[in-house]
């Protein structure tokens, strides 16, 4: 089985990838390949990895940025 998990560097994708059983793939997709606020990127990766599962894991996370960036925390 393959899963497609979005948010690589976090906190929560790094657990996944870490505790992954066997005979499950993860691959792991970041920023710089798949952006939520470029919906079309996040398509693109998923689509190219042919997953099974899809597990989002990215997450506008910086809460004291977020009155500052308020159109981006949207997604
Ligand atoms: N950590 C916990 O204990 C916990 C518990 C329960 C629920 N959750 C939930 O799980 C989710 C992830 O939490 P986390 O703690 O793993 O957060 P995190 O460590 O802050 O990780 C967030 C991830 O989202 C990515 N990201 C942010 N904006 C993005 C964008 N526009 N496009 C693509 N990727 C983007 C970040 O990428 P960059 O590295 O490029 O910034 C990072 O990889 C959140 O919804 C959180 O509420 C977490």
């Amino acid at each position: 089985m393959r899963i497609a998990l979005f948010g690589r560097t976090g906190q929560v994708a790094t657990e996944v990838q870490r505790r992954a059983p066997d005979g499950v793939t993860v691959r792991a997709i970041g920023r710089e390949e798949a952006d939520f606020t470029d919906p079309d990127s996040v398509q693109r990766a998923a689509q190219q990895v042919e997953a099974h599962a899809v597990v989002n894991a990215a997450a506008y996370t910086a809460v004291d940025r977020a009155e500052a960036e308020e159109r981006r925390q949207r997604y």
